[in-house]
């Protein structure tokens, strides 16, 4: 899906930075499938009217969500814990209705949230088009439908279930291209005192970070408060409420309802203050982005093949997505990092997209640890480096390129 326009606004999109050609950042593959590997063009674009950045060009979502997803949310403890507190809090918002409360989730993956809402016999719908993770999710309970959310589907939701009462999505509405048509599907979904509450990896910690691994195929829009309010608002909607997040490398959660049917909160207008100081509405902060982005690149692969001339070994720790864009963007294959290790078993033994190194399974990483770990799943450091305490003792050292490029320790 090209544009060259914003998704949103439909106004000219400007390039902010180009990654080249891109495989599928979830695309692992095993060898018969090198050839004729898929590939497009990478580039992030910003529009100043709405204020949201977003990929150029984009795989069609077929191509990306399907009956082989490789993501399965429940692998990371410390998520469930996440999702566990984030429909406990929902629960205790005062939006649910007592007498028949109905909850819809946009992109339920596995059920880690939904489940929650289901084991305290809440009413609920899960939307997840990946057939896969739909049915370990249909298998806990979770009540999912296999389908891409839009308007039209909001429509069917609402004439066999009625209106929800809350409205759920995490890590999902960034992946969206037809992001109106789904505002305008969540408008006509919720009652008139309805609300979203939606979470995504937040602009502000990408620009700050210079996290650009958050750039993906499935990630065609990095959202901030001013871009998200500018989408509502269209709809006729509010943003109500943010709320920080550590989650992913810093994420942001956005509450929306009706326009007028909640008090707007004070969180949105420091927020949208902040942002404004940091330039998030602007095309030069992103021009400024790119070059950071380009000194990442540079800094890492100098790290990279320093270690590797001193004969040390280095591993990837964790098969993300995000990974695929460094590796292709830096060019950095075999020769530098032996393999990837992975806990998800779909991963396991195929080779990543683009560059082709070796996923290996969390046993390898335990029976042949490297000298040095580059953790690809840096949102997930907390979690990763209580458990690889062993790691570290044993006189192993991470290189982490987020929020600079370093050997810690
Ligand atoms: N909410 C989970 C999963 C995020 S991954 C979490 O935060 O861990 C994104 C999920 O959204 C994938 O499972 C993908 O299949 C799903 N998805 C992608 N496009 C969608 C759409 N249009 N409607 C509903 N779900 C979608
Ligand atoms: P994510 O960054 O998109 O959440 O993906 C995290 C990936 O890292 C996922 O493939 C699982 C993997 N992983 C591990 O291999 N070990 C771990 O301890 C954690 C938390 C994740």
């Amino acid at each position: 899906m090209n544009t060259s326009n914003c998704r949103v606004s439909g106004q000219p999109l400007e390039i902010a930075v180009d990654f080249g050609l891109q495989p599928l950042g979830n695309g692992f593959l095993q060898p018969e499938q090198f050839p004729g590997e898929f590939r497009y063009p990478m580039a992030v674009g910003f529009c100043e009217t709405s204020m949201m950045l977003q990929l150029v060009e984009q795989p069609s979502p077929e191509q990306m969500f399907h009956e082989q997803y490789a993501f399965y949310s429940s692998t990371s403890q410390h998520m469930q814990y996440h999702f566990g507190d984030f429909a406990r809090q929902v629960m205790g918002m005062g939006v649910l209705s007592k007498t028949d409360p109905f909850v819809v989730e946009l992109g339920c993956n596995d059920g880690i949230m939904l489940r929650n809402f289901a084991n305290a016999g809440i009413r609920h719908l899960g939307i997840e088009p990946s057939r896969n993770v739909a049915e370990v999710a249909n298998s806990h309970g979770v009540r999912t439908i296999s389908e891409f959310f839009c308007h039209q589907l909001a429509m069917d939701i609402v004439a066999k279930d009625g209106q929800a009462d809350a409205f759920l999505a995490a890590n999902v509405m960034c992946h969206i291209p037809t992001i109106v048509d789904v505002a305008s599907g969540i408008s006509k979904l919720l009652k008139p005192t309805g609300v979203a509450i939606f979470e995504d990896p937040y602009l502000g910690d990408v620009v700050e970070k210079t996290s650009y691994d958050q750039i993906y195929d499935e990630h065609v829009f990095l959202f901030s408060a001013h871009s998200v309010q500018y989408l509502f608002r269209q709809q006729g909607m509010e943003l109500i409420d943010v709320q920080a997040q550590k989650t992913h490398g810093g994420s942001m959660r956005y509450v929306i309802a009706h326009a007028g049917a909640y008090p707007v909160k004070d969180s949105v207008n420091r927020l949208l203050e902040k942002e404004k100081a940091i330039g998030l509405n602007r095309m030069a902060t992103f021009r400024k982005f790119s070059q950071q982005v380009e000194q990442s690149r540079t800094e890492l692969i100098k790290l990279l093949t320093g270690i590797k001339a001193e004969g040390k070994r280095i591993a990837g720790y964790g098969a993300t997505s995000k990974s695929t864009t460094i590796l292709n963007y830096c060019g950095i294959g075999t020769d530098l990092i032996d393999y990837i290790s992975d806990t998800t078993p779909i991963k396991q033994g195929k080779f990543s997209p683009g560059m082709h190194i070796p996923i290996k399974p969390y046993d390898f990483f335990m029976a042949s640890p490297p000298d040095y770990a580059m953790l690809f799943a840096w949102n997930h450091a907390e979690e990763i480096m209580a458990k690889e305490r062993a790691f570290i003792e044993n006189g192993g050292r991470w290189i982490v390129h987020v929020p600079e490029v370093r050997v810690l320790g």
